[in-house]
């Protein structure tokens, strides 16, 4: 099975977890939306759609292409996941439900919250001083979920 991850990533989390995916299935190509054009999705059996969260909300870049890509999505095999290190499980799956369009989450076949982390030292002095205010913490973060992980690839392509 011939599959598309697309994603978008703001300190690198999400490529970790694509990565990951990489490794859990067979015949794989990446885009990195914040880098590159998105290619046709011609010839591909699934399609995997990855961002991370921040204020709450799934990069732009995603979001459109999300939107502009739903007719072709409709015809393959769709997982959608999130990184975001929200505190609460609660919050994370609400943020999970509003990143992509109600149409794409219905169809997917699965959709998870694959991980979070901070790296710190990474961040601009901005995001250091909202993240200190958010959750009180000054050291880096890594909670990357391997079983998930590939839990969420298995059910992509049974
Ligand atoms: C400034 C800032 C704001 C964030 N806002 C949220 C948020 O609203 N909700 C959430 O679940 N996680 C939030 N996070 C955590 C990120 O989603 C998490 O670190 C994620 O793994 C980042 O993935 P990336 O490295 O691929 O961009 C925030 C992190 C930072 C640094």
């Amino acid at each position: 099975m011939k599959t598309m991850i697309v994603y978008t990533t703001r300190h690198g989390c999400v490529e970790k977890v694509v990565e990951h995916l990489r490794k859990e299935l067979v015949d794989v190509e990446a885009v990195n939306l914040m880098k590159e054009k998105p290619y046709s999705l011609e010839g591909f059996d699934a399609v995997i759609l990855g961002g991370s969260i921040y204020f709450g909300k799934i990069q732009k870049e995603l979001s459109v292409y999300a939107s502009m890509a739903m007719t072709e999505l409709m015809n393959k095999r769709v997982g959608l996941f999130i990184c975001a290190g929200h505190p609460h499980p609660d919050a994370r799956l609400v943020e999970l439900e509003q990143a992509f369009p109600q149409k794409l989450l219905e169809h997917a076949i699965c959709k998870d919250i694959l991980g979070s982390e901070i790296v710190y030292e990474r961040l601009s002095t901005l995001d250091r001083l909202i993240y200190r205010m958010v959750s009180g913490k000054k050291a880096s973060f890594s909670d990357i979920p391997v079983d998930s992980i590939r839990s969420f690839a298995k059910q992509l392509i049974s």
